[in-house]
């Protein structure tokens, strides 16, 4: 039911944790599961992502689309995150189940509210990104 690469990224997460002082971070929930993601950003001088770190409190579906898409956005300019949709983590995964299609939306909209606050923070603006929810109803 699981891709192989579902379950290598739920067994062995890749960059599980925070970063201190994060160029942005953000935090989404799933209000039907309850499930939680936060994503931290490093972003430098160039708006290229550094370094990017996640903390999920959820289902095995959600570690494994974090992890996911903490390797994808590592090296991409902030722009060019903004093309780690749902769809692209869960494609790099070899698929979900449509039941835990949900989860991939997390790990959407937590990469969303981290650059957020970094454009937030920097008083910048990134094409295509509009303030995310902090929850997710579906
Ligand atoms: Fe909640 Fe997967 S069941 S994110």
């Amino acid at each position: 039911m699981y891709s192989e690469k579902v379950i290598d990224h739920f067994s062995n997460p890749r960059n599980v944790g925070e970063i201190e002082n994060p160029s942005g971070v953000g935090t989404v929930g799933n209000a039907k599961c309850g499930d939680i993601m936060r994503i931290y950003l490093d972003i430098d001088n160039n708006e290229v992502i550094r370094n990017c770190k996640f903390k999920t409190f959820g289902c095995g579906a959600a570690i494994a689309t974090s992890s996911m898409a903490t390797e994808l956005v590592i090296g991409k300019t902030v722009q060019e995150a903004m093309e780690v949709t749902n769809l692209a983590v869960m494609e790099a995964l070899d698929g979900l189940p449509p039941v835990k299609v949900h989860c991939s939306l997390l790990a959407e909209e937590a990469i969303h509210a981290a650059l957020w606050d970094y454009a937030q923070k920097n008083h910048l603006v990134i094409e295509g990104l509009e303030e995310p929810k902090k929850e997710i109803l579906s």
